[in-house]
């Protein structure tokens, strides 16, 4: 899917802003503390890609890093609501850092993620962004921070209004150079172009071809059946 979203961004040679969600089971994630049972990853109601993340133990510790090689403009966190508290700090490029409410008192374990914190207009470069849990003063302890998926939003160019270019007239070398060499197959490849010209021109030549050849097939089975 991916692919075929760059595939088509390169083929309108524009950039095209695409949103590329990252899952907890991607190589761009770390969740700290790594030791063994600190995390649990399992099929959340509503889990992207049928895997979230929930810092079961040592909380207080819990931390979630996201390094994509993918240069981003926008950001967005998906994660799930907790019953019993739940502050995280979001660090961009350990600068700039902002606090994000994942405390919902009425929130339940059916419930589905949501998109809990959202960001645009970053610079257009790769961005670490660390996840770090906080003691919410609200409940007195550290919640369970978990992590369903981000959504990395790359660039798009601002559309431009281009002027068509004037195809360059080829100047007639005077003496022999490696160029020529270079340049005779593109020559030859704009002889089949016009060639073609002619038939595109009159609706009738191009409509004779498709008939002449249904009569040259189908005339001799006619004759056949008759
Ligand atoms: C979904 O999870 C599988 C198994 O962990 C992983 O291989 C795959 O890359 C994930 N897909 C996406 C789109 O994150
Ligand atoms: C809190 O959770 C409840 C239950 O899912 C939901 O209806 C409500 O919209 C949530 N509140 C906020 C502010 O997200």
């Amino acid at each position: 899917m991916l692919h075929l979203v760059c595939a088509l961004a390169a083929l309108a040679s524009t950039s095209l802003a695409a949103e590329v969600p990252i899952g907890v089971t991607n190589s761009a994630v770390t969740l700290l503390p790594a030791t063994d049972g600190s995390w649990t990853t399992f099929n959340a109601p509503g889990a992207f890609n049928k895997s979230a993340s929930f810092n079961i133990k040592n909380s207080d510790l819990g931390q979630i890093t996201i390094n994509s090689p993918l240069a981003f403009v926008g950001f967005e966190l998906w994660a799930y609501q907790r019953s019993d508290g739940g502050v995280v700090q979001l660090t961009f490029d350990g600068a700039r850092t902002t606090n994000v409410d994942i405390y919902n008192a009425s929130s339940t374990g059916q419930d589905p993620p949501l998109k809990l914190y959202e960001v645009s207009g970053l610079d257009n470069t790769p961005h670490e962004v660390v996840i770090k849990n906080l003691n919410d003063p609200r409940v007195g302890h550290f919640g369970q921070t978990n992590l369903d998926h981000v959504v990395l939003i790359t660039y798009e160019a601002p559309a431009v209004t281009s002027t068509p270019t004037p195809t360059p007239t080829p100047t007639p070398t005077p003496s022999p150079s490696p160029s020529d060499s270079e340049a005779s197959p593109a020559a030859d490849q704009t002889t089949p172009a016009e060639q073609n010209a002619p038939t595109g021109t009159g609706a009738g030549s191009t409509l004779s071809v498709p008939v002449v050849a249904f009569a040259v097939v189908l005339l001799p089975l006619f004759g056949d059946l008759v």
